[in-house]
C-alpha cells in the first residue's frame, strides 16, 4: 500500500509560462520564452528595444494570444482570450502609454468597465472604496479628483489601482519609470515593495540596470526573442554581466570624448519669457547660448522649464519677451520650416505625438523633412523609389529593427522608434541640433550608439543643444552645462574631460534645486548641506 507524498511542499509559481511562440508578419516576437514568477517578488524583465518583451507580457495579459506554449497560473493552465480573462485571472498590466478618461475623476476610471453601471449613483461610498484600497499599498491620490488634473506619476497610481481594485494579484508594469521624474521613481519603488510585501508578484520592464539591481529581486533577459536569462537573483548581478546578456557583447560605459574645439555662437537664447500650456510663467528670463562643435547640456529636475525651452528654440512656441538667435537671425517671427530650412534638427520629447506620424510608415517618416529636395523631389514630384532606397540605408545605419520600411511606425517597439527619429533628424548634417531626452527608453546598446552620433555631430562641428534629466549622461557628453530651476538659469559649469568629481555633482544638484551658482560659490558647497 502506497501512499501518494508530495515531492515538495514548494508553492506553486504566481505565474509559468513554457515555451512561449509570437509571431508578427516578419517577426519572431517571442520563440520558445519560458518565463516564471513566483508569489510577492519583483521580477525584472530586462532586453534590447525590440527583443519582445512587451510582446510577451501582452501575451500574459491576455492582449495578444500565443502560437504555441503554455501559460499556468498557480500552477492551473489557463487561457485567455481577451485583457478581461487575464484579469479574472488575478493578471493586470500597466502599459506605456496610460488608458485613462481624462474628464473623468479618478473612482470614476477605476470603476470603469466593471459590471456596475449604477455606480455613479453611489460614488461617494466609491471614494471611500477607492481610498482605502489605495492606502493599503500607499497610494495616495485624490479620489475625486479629475486624471487631466494629475501629474503622469499620479495617473500611473490610478492605473495601479484600478488594477488593485480588481483583485490583481500580478501586475505588470511596462517601462514604469520611463515617463517618470527621478524624484517619483523613489515614490513608485516604496509602492511596489508594499505591495510585494502584502503578496503581490510584479514584473517590471526596464532598460536602466541601476534601478533593476536596486528594486528587483530576480532578473530575466530577452534577446531577440529568445530568453537568455530566467530568474537570476538581482543581488550581486553587475551593470557588465545584465548588459552582455541582453545584447550579447560588452557594453561600454565610458566614452571616448575628444577635447572641445568650439567655433562661433550658433545658438543665443537672451533673456526668454514664455508660458506653458497652462498660461503659467514656465521661462523668466533664461539665457543661453551654444557654439559650433560644442555640446551644451541643460540640467534640471522635470518641470522646471526645459520643454518650453525646447519648444520655443524650435518655433513650436512663442516667446513672451526676450530673443532667440540661430547664426544672428532672429526666430521670433519664424515657424518650424525655417528652423529646418536653416538645419535645424530637433529630437522632441514626445516621439509619439511631435516626433513621428504613427500611421505612417518608415520611409514617409524619414523623409519627412527631405520631401522637397532632390533626389527625393524630382521636378516636384516624390520619387518613391529613391525616398525607399534612403529609407533602407538608414535602416541599416541606424539598425532600425523592422521587417520592411513600409511598416507603419506604430508597429514598431519603442527604442526602434526613436531610432528612425534620430536617423531622420541626424542624416540631414544639422548645423544645430536640439535633443530633449535623446535616450530615454533606449536600451544600454541603443544609448551608447545616440551617445557616439551625438559626439561625432560635436565633432563634425554641429552645435548641439541636450536637454536632459540623466546627469550620468549631461556629464559625460556636454563641453558646459547649464542648469534650470523654475524658468531660469542658476548658472553654467564647465565639464573637463575627466571624471567629474563629487564636489562638482553636489554643486549641480545644489543648482537644481534652486542655489544659484554664485551663492554657492561665496558660501561653499557646506552651507548648503
Ligand atoms: N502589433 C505588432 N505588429 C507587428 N509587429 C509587432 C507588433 N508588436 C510588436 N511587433 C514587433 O515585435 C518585435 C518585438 O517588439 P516588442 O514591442 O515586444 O519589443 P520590446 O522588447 O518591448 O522593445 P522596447 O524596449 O523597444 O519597447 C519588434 O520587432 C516589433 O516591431
Ligand atoms: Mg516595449
Amino acid at each position: 500500500m502506497t501512499q501518494t507524498i508530495p515531492i515538495s511542499s514548494e508553492p506553486p509559481l504566481a505565474v509559468e509560462m513554457r515555451g512561449i511562440v509570437k509571431k508578427f508578419p516578419g517577426v519572431l516576437a517571442n520563440d520558445h520564452v519560458d518565463f516564471e514568477l513566483r508569489s510577492g517578488e519583483i521580477h525584472a524583465l530586462l532586453g534590447e528595444n525590440g527583443a519582445g518583451k512587451s510582446t510577451l507580457m501582452n501575451v500574459l495579459a491576455g492582449l495578444y494570444r500565443q502560437e504555441a506554449g503554455v501559460i499556468k497560473v498557480k500552477g492551473k493552465p489557463v487561457e485567455f482570450h481577451s485583457p478581461r480573462d487575464a484579469i479574472k485571472a488575478g493578471i493586470g498590466m500597466i502599459h506605456q502609454h496610460f488608458m485613462l478618461v481624462p474628464s473623468q475623476t479618478v473612482t470614476e476610471n477605476v470603476l470603469l468597465g466593471l459590471d456596475n453601471p449604477r455606480f455613479f449613483m453611489r460614488l461617494p461610498q466609491y471614494d471611500a472604496k477607492v481610498t482605502e484600497v489605495g492606502e493599503r499599498f500607499g497610494l495616495k491620490v485624490d479620489p475625486r479628483a479629475k486624471i487631466w488634473q494629475l501629474s503622469v506619476g499620479e495617473q500611473q497610481r490610478v492605473e495601479l489601482l484600478k488594477m488593485l481594485y480588481r483583485g490583481a494579484d500580478v501586475l505588470i508594469m511596462d517601462e514604469p519609470t520611463a515617463v517618470l521624474a527621478p524624484q517619483e521613481i523613489e515614490g513608485l519603488f516604496e509602492i511596489l515593495r508594499s505591495m510585494a510585501a502584502q503578496g503581490k508578484s510584479i514584473i517590471f520592464i526596464s532598460h536602466k540596470l541601476q534601478e533593476v539591481t536596486a528594486i528587483a529581486d530576480r532578473v530575466s533577459v530577452l534577446r531577440r526573442g529568445v530568453a537568455t536569462a530566467l530568474g537570476v537573483p538581482a543581488k550581486g548581478v553587475t551593470r557588465q554581466e545584465l548588459a552582455r546578456l541582453m545584447v550579447g557583447r560588452d557594453v561600454v560605459f565610458s566614452l571616448d570624448k575628444k577635447p572641445g574645439n568650439p567655433g562661433d555662437v550658433v545658438l543665443e537664447v537672451k533673456d526668454v519669457y514664455a508660458d506653458n500650456d497652462k498660461g503659467l510663467p514656465a521661462l523668466r528670463g533664461f539665457s543661453l547660448n551654444v557654439r559650433a562643435g560644442e555640446i551644451v547640456g541643460v540640467a534640471g529636475v522635470a518641470g522646471n522649464g526645459q520643454s518650453e525651452l525646447a519648444q520655443v528654440i524650435t518655433c513650436l512656441r512663442k516667446c513672451r519677451k526676450g530673443q532667440i538667435l540661430l547664426n544672428g537671425k532672429d526666430l521670433s517671427a519664424q515657424n518650424a520650416l525655417f528652423g529646418i530650412q536653416h538645419g535645424m534638427a530637433y529630437i522632441p520629447e514626445d516621439r509619439n505625438r511631435v516626433g513621428s506620424a504613427p500611421n505612417l510608415s518608415v520611409t514617409d517618416n524619414v523623409i519627412m523633412k527631405k520631401y522637397r529636395q532632390p533626389p527625393i523631389s524630382r521636378a516636384g514630384l516624390l520619387d518613391m523609389n529613391a525616398a525607399t532606397k534612403l529609407a533602407n540605408e538608414l535602416k541599416e545605419a541606424y539598425e532600425i529593427i523592422v521587417p520592411h520600411v513600409s511598416t507603419p511606425v506604430r508597429l514598431l517597439s519603442g527604442g526602434n522608434l526613436q531610432r528612425v527619429i534620430l536617423a531622420r533628424e541626424i542624416s540631414g548634417l544639422p548645423s544645430f541640433m536640439v535633443a530633449v531626452q535623446p535616450t530615454r527608453g533606449l536600451d544600454v546598446g541603443a544609448i551608447e550608439g545616440v551617445h557616439r552620433l551625438l559626439l561625432a555631430q560635436r565633432e563634425a562641428g554641429a552645435a548641439v543643444l541636450l536637454i536632459s534629466e540623466e546627469l550620468e549622461e549631461l556629464l559625460s557628453l556636454s563641453d558646459r552645462v547649464y542648469v534650470i530651476y523654475e524658468g531660469k538659469s542658476m548658472g553654467e559649469v564647465k565639464i573637463g574631460s575627466a571624471e567629474p568629481d563629487e564636489s562638482l555633482i553636489e554643486t549641480i544638484g545644489l543648482m537644481m534645486t534652486g542655489s544659484p551658482l554664485e551663492k554657492i560659490h561665496k558660501e561653499g558647497v557646506g552651507a548648503h548641506g
